[in-house]
């Protein structure tokens, strides 16, 4: 019997491939970092085919350094980087165009002429979703627009479109050679494109985008056996589809309506399961898909989403040079007592939620001779902080509901400094549990019970143990003093394009 579950979670700095035993541990792992094109100012790509052969590295590396065999794993999960939209040749197996990455905001003028009828909450009835940059519908009818290569394809039926996940596993499986176009709801969600309570690519919607339905891939549950990895992981069934953030809730275990996490990566993604109905955000969130399980109901979600969190401590590093290593922020941030009255708004992306501002730009404010490298390091990681409570009050006010605690995970949750002063900021405490990794581990669960190798959510939910809680100690005035800081300094981002 095989006795590991395997996933990739291909995020947008990086690829990693991980084992898992069947007490949810990690039993070994590779990641690889890929470049990160900016060709323009706003502009943010990747090339599709590095992040194949990146995939291909890592999975190799891990097998080699465990000495495991594909034909001791049970099933492979996929979890990927949300919105990046590749197009690429079936008879070729090429990319047509890079990869335009979620962050980017080229296709601010699609979004404003689509807007111009109705306003920018057009479709949110449909999709759930505001016009905004961050969708993959308008990266796909950019890509159309401006790349001749891209129509011919299309007109002679060679094209096909997906996000990462489509790309990955249509490589997978064979690629050329009969590879699958698939992808699953939490994915399809995000394109503005897909009828949200059907969970169907919406005729209304492609026409509207004039993009054909022929390019798109099928819609499946997001755990489900689909068909068997060639190659590296030959045999190998894949089992599960999950966006990113849908796989860190259901590694969260948070299948019950209520329960949410947030998860600090590149950007910073709060959701919370709202069971079998999509709720309608008054208050800047996104309604979307969380995930489907084969032959079950879907599960919807609320989601705050904030473009950049750990990017911004990158920045910090590779654009400013102020530190060395992400790692040294938080000793730099340690060295000042506070952030000497300086606020940074990382508004590169425009802002997410729950503004859904493209005019916005990124703003240092509060400075005065005092401030020193410190207090930017200090305000580079409260922002990430100001923005998740901005995220939370929206929440409660869509769903009504107070969050007892705020379940945590991502790369920034070893930053002590960060997760206290969140717990501060948000007066709630909050939890990381014992595996972090719960992005890839979300994508291990939905496979593995697809296949049988776990049995039931509530197996997967026994498995879900606190490490660390992180509870509320300021004073409420102070935080109310800050918070009242951050509140100013956002609205200095706006207007910032015109
Ligand atoms: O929606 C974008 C999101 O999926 C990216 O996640 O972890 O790569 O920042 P991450």
């Amino acid at each position: 019997m095989p006795k590991y579950i395997a996933a990739i979670d291909q995020g947008t700095s990086s690829t990693r491939f991980m084992l898992f035993d069947h007490d949810g541990q990690i039993i070994a792992v590779d990641q690889k970092e890929h470049q990160q094109h900016y060709p323009q100012s706003g502009w943010v790509e990747h090339d599709p085919m590095e992040i194949w052969i990146r995939t291909q590295e890592v999975i190799f590396n891990t097998l080699q350094k465990s000495g495991i065999h594909p034909s001791d794993i049970a099933a492979l999960g996929i979890t990927n980087q949300r919105e990046t939209t590749v197009i690429w040749d079936k008879t070729t197996g090429q990319p047509l165009h890079p990869a335009i990455v979620w962050q980017d905001t080229r296709t601010d003028a699609i979004c404003h002429d689509l807007a111009r009828e109705s306003g920018q909450d057009r479709l949110r009835e449909k999709t759930g979703l505001p016009l905004a940059t961050y969708f993959s519908g308008p990266k796909i009818k950019w890509m159309v627009e401006n790349n001749p290569r891209i129509r011919d394809a299309i007109k002679n039926g060679l094209a096909l479109a997906g996000t990462i996940d489509s790309w990955l596993i249509w490589n997978l499986t064979g690629g050329k050679n009969g590879g699958l176009h698939i992808t699953d709801g939490s994915n399809a969600s995000r394109t503005l494109l897909m009828d949200l309570q059907k969970r169907q690519w919406d005729k209304e919607l492609l026409d509207l985008l004039k993009i054909p339905e022929s390019i798109l891939p099928e819609i499946r549950p997001s755990s489900q056996v689909y068909g068997e990895a060639r190659g590296i992981l030959e045999g190998v069934p894949i089992a599960s589809i999950l966006g990113d953030q849908q796989a860190a809730l259901f590694g969260q275990t948070c299948y019950k309506p209520g329960e949410a996490k947030n998860t600090y990566g590149t950007g910073c993604f709060m959701l919370m399961n709202t069971g079998q109905q999509p709720i309608a955000s008054r208050n800047g969130l996104l309604s979307t898909f969380g995930y489907q399980l084969e032959n079950q109901p879907a599960v919807y979600c609320l989601e705050g989403s904030i473009a950049i969190s750990g990017a911004l401590v990158q920045w910090l590093r590779d654009n400013l040079g102020i530190i060395q290593k992400s790692s040294e922020i938080e000793p730099l941030a340690r060295s000042v007592e506070d952030n000497g009255g300086c606020y940074i708004v990382p508004a590169f992306s425009g802002l997410f939620a729950p503004y859904w501002r493209s005019d916005a730009r990124g703003v240092i404010v509060g400075l005065t001779r005092f401030v020193n490298r410190g207090h930017i390091a200090r305000a580079a990681l409260e922002a990430t902080a100001y923005q998740t409570r901005e995220v939370l009050d929206a929440m409660r006010s869509d769903s009504g509901i107070d969050l007892q605690n705020l379940k945590v995970d991502g790369g920034m949750v070893v930053n002590d400094l960060l997760m206290q002063f969140q717990a501060d900021i948000l007066d709630v405490p909050v939890i990381r549990p014992r595996v972090s990794e719960t992005t890839s581990l979300g994508a291990a669960y939905a496979a593995g019970l697809a296949v049988g190798f776990w049995k039931s959510l509530d197996e997967l939910r026994s498995k879900w143990t606190p490490d660390r809680t992180w509870s509320p100690s300021m004073p409420t005035d102070r935080r109310d003093q800050l918070f009242r800081g951050w509140k100013k300094a956002i609205t200095r981002s706006f207007d910032w394009t015109t």
